[in-house]
């Protein structure tokens, strides 16, 4: 028997995403901008607020019907028990047998969280409180360095969760740092990422944290044993390293046979992935740098978010219509690409971290059925901090044969007032959504230039380059102030919107097989740029990845 006949239907086959195909048809010739001048309500009906964040979500191409559609289309394919079963610790991460608990991580309920059986809200405290601990003996100097002088830098060395979502939170909490611990984060196997972050450390005063969850990924591994190095070529020594180094992994074995101490190893676990771990001890460089009180709030703002996303309908639900949105555009508009335009320079690296966490867990053409899909799934995630992407690459958001609907973000008070800034970027920020959404007709064009003395012919060229097509759509998610909760709240959104739209498609958000190639292909050609003897061929490589080969080591020959 066709086993698939039992399967369920893959989205794009529900009568559901028939329905929505029928109303595309409808809503694609209808402008925003007479929408607007039709219902001055637009603003009021497609506008939600959870956790002290606001989203105004009525500058997109949507009716109420629209939004009845896609919860439908939601239902249909079982997301309120699809977000059930996540909460609840159900193996949604089918390919690893794992569940996705990082909820657990910010649960402040008295609500146990099962793991096999077993209630780890305990030891999920128990390690809130090692890291409470271990932040408050070394901001209080008890925990000084091999010189009895208090740590003044934290150096955390990892890749990928265990580097973006701590770097995003602590560039983004930056005001509440305490002026006594730096950040450094070390990500890359580059030396220049190494040398730039280790310039200027004294190592009696810098603490290193290894973060990795498998303690085995080549870039944090050969990093932590480069600042090894360097700490016991610069007067440290061996019965310091307890002092100086501590791990943040699931893998402590390993971390142990590294030379981390066993007392400063705090765990993680397989039912956290990486990408959503900021929430968990890969967290520890943002409470040294901001306190546990502040980290603590953080966590309630996630916490706050994760109500909202468990407790509101769908229709109120501002993870599930963001993530609704976002399949509106990619399935029925053919957006390829989604970009997220942070109005805060503390928010700068939050397009980084959504890259990670959007297109490392939708970025996937085949569901978890095994079945591929034939529609289109995860977009590709860019963006950059306003306004200075207006000096870059709004021309294409507004002119360009590309279309990417936009996700605008502003804290309506910021950490530092000077004269009227905030009013220029809130105004840049609001007019750039309403002119993406308003465009200029050709009319419009016309009359400018004729206003500055164009003539005909030349106005009959120009005009039309100057047309901007309008009608693309944005969100705008505004709150009072970039604060602990608002930046846990934010990111707690985004990871389920992430979810949401995983859910739609029927991939598994929660694993990355993609990236396991590179790292594989990776050791043989390393082996083959240091060999002493190597031709490209000999080891099977392609023309083109030997004669990269050979370049690289031509050069490195004349060195
Ligand atoms: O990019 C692959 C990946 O496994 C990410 O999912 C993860 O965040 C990163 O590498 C680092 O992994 P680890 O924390 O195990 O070093």
């Amino acid at each position: 028997m066709d086993k698939s006949a039992s399967l369920p239907l893959q989205f794009n086959q529900t009568a559901e995403f028939k329905a929505l195909t029928e109303h595309f048809n409808d809503i694609q010739p209808v402008k925003m901008n007479q929408q607007f001048k039709d219902d001055a309500g637009r603003f009021d009906q497609f506008g939600l607020h959870a956790a002290g964040l606001n989203l105004d979500f009525s500058k997109n191409r949507i009716t109420s019907e629209t939004i009845q559609l896609l919860t439908q289309l939601a239902r249909a394919c079982d997301l309120p028990q699809s977000i059930k079963g996540m909460f609840n610790g159900e193996l949604i991460n089918q390919s690893e047998g794992r569940p996705a608990l990082h909820t657990a991580l910010r649960n402040f309920s008295a609500e146990p969280v099962l793991v096999d059986g077993k209630n780890v809200m305990p030891e999920v405290q128990k390690t809130l409180t090692r890291m409470k601990e271990f932040c408050w003996s070394i901001r209080s100097h008890q925990w000084r360095g091999f010189s009895n002088k208090p740590f003044t830098d934290v150096v955390s060395i990892g890749i990928g969760g265990s580097f973006l979502g701590p770097k995003l939170a602590s560039e983004a909490l930056k005001p509440y740092w305490s002026k006594q611990i730096n950040c450094h984060y070390l990500a890359n196997i580059d030396g220049s990422d190494l040398t730039e972050v280790l310039q200027g450390l004294n190592p009696e005063t810098t603490l290193f944290i290894v973060q990795s969850k498998s303690f085995n990924t080549q870039e944090t591994l050969k990093n932590a044993l480069a600042c090894r190095e360097w700490f016991l070529n610069n007067g440290g020594t061996k019965e310091y390293l307890a002092r100086h180094f501590s791990a943040v992994t699931a893998n402590v074995p390993t971390a142990i046979e590294f030379g981390i101490a066993p007392q400063n190893i705090f765990p993680m676990w397989d039912w956290v992935g990486g990408r959503y771990s900021l929430w968990s001890a890969i967290g520890l460089p943002l409470m040294l740098a901001i306190g546990y009180e502040h980290f603590r709030e953080m966590l309630l703002g996630a916490y706050e978010m994760d109500c909202h996303f468990k407790e509101a309908p769908l229709e109120q639900n501002m993870p599930v219509i963001m993530g609704l949105l976002g399949v509106w555009y990619v399935n029925f508009f053919d957006a390829q690409s989604h970009a997220v335009l942070p109005y805060d320079h503390y928010l700068r690296n939050l397009p980084s971290h959504i890259q990670q966490l959007d297109m490392e867990s939708n970025g996937k053409s085949v569901d978890t059925y095994g079945r591929a899909l034939n529609y289109q799934a995860g977009p590709i995630i860019w963006g950059g901090v306003g306004s200075n992407g207006q000096h870059a690459y709004h021309q294409l958001l507004h002119q360009g044969t590309q279309f990417a609907p936009c996700d605008f973000i502003l804290p309506l008070t910021t950490h530092n007032p000077v004269d009227n800034f905030h009013a220029l970027l809130a105004s840049n920020c609001f007019s750039q959504s309403q002119a993406l959404m308003q465009g200029k007709n050709l009319q419009q064009a016309q009359a400018e230039l004729k206003a500055v003395g164009k003539s005909d012919d030349e106005i009959k060229v120009i005009a039309p380059q100057k047309v901007i097509p309008g009608n693309r759509p944005s969100n705008t998610l505004y709150f009072d102030k970039s604060t602990p909760k608002a930046v846990g709240a934010l990111i707690a959104l985004y990871e389920h919107k992430v979810f949401v739209q995983g859910q739609i498609w029927g991939v598994n958000s929660f694993d990355q097989w993609g990236v396991e190639l590179g790292k594989q292909l990776g050791d043989k050609v390393h082996e083959c740029l240091l060999a002493e003897e190597c031709i490209g061929e000999d080891m099977g490589f392609d023309v083109s990845t030997s004669g990269l080969i050979k370049a690289f080591r031509s050069m490195q020959d004349k060195l």
